[in-house]
């Protein structure tokens, strides 16, 4: 479903060139789950954001589900970002005084689905991350983990066929982190494509595959032999 084949990554800035990604190729299938590991600047997020097509390789290709992403044009990319990607951030990225309910149903109204619809599927998904009763709270009104699971929320009402997800116990403090990564194990096994970044173990624990990137390559990539928890 994801394909990857020699994608480097060159970032260049006032003359200055960074290598962030460098001959990476891999490939993902349907209903797996795995981990992206690495250290601060090894291309982490620069390899989640072309995934994500939020942003394109300087060279090799990507193909999700057969499509060369580099042939879409702007209105293709917005439609496979809304419809078959479902992102979830760090810093949650959700908008600021604007309800749960509200910040779920951003992806919906993009993606054309009607008002009625879109109510029904964001209270499913609310209530399946157990927010059921915080549907009219804001943000500022949440603490990080429970930001955290709105994000997940919306990262599901498209029935996306691959949720990538950047550190997204990154700010959250262990207790809810353990919450978080039951909630994606839980739509793993469901059948969701889930890719994760992070640079912790325990949350790479979760997962059934780890790659491990230094320096924009690729320097391990194994199946997790025991699966443990936290
Ligand atoms: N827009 C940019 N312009 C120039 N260099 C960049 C840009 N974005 C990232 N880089 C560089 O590319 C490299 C990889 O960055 P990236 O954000 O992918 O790392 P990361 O693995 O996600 O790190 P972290 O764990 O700190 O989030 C770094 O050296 C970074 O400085
Ligand atoms: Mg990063």
């Amino acid at each position: 479903m994801i394909k990857v084949s020699h994608l480097s990554k060159i970032y260049t800035n006032a003359d200055v060139k960074t290598v962030a990604l460098d001959d990476v190729s891999f490939e993902i299938t349907q209903g797996e789950f795995v981990s992206i590991m690495g250290p601060s600047g090894s291309g982490k997020s620069t390899l989640m954001h072309i995934l994500g097509a939020l942003d394109v390789p300087t060279s090799g290709d990507y193909l999700l589900d057969g499509q060369r992403i580099a042939d879409l044009d702007d209105d293709q990319l917005a439609d496979i970002r809304n419809k078959k990607i479902g992102f979830v951030f760090q810093a949650y990225n959700l908008l600021p005084r604007t309800t749960a309910l509200k910040n779920i149903m951003v992806p919906m109204m993009y993606g054309g689905v009607d008002k009625k619809e879109r109510i029904k599927r964001a209270e499913k998904y609310l209530k399946m991350v157990g927010l059921e009763n915080r549907i009219y709270h804001t943000p500022n009104q949440l603490s990080g983990g429970q930001q955290q699971r709105v994000a997940i929320a919306r990262a599901l009402t498209m029935n996306p066929n691959v949720i990538l997800a950047d550190e997204p116990t990154g700010n959250i403090a262990s207790s809810q982190a353990a919450e978080i990564m039951r909630i994606l194990d839980e739509l793993n096994q469901q059948g969701h494509t889930i890719v994760i970044i992070t640079h912790e173990q325990e949350v790479a624990a979760y997962t059934k595959r780890v790659v491990h990137l230094r320096d924009g390559r690729i320097i391990d990539n194994h199946i997790n032999g025991k699966r443990r928890r936290y």
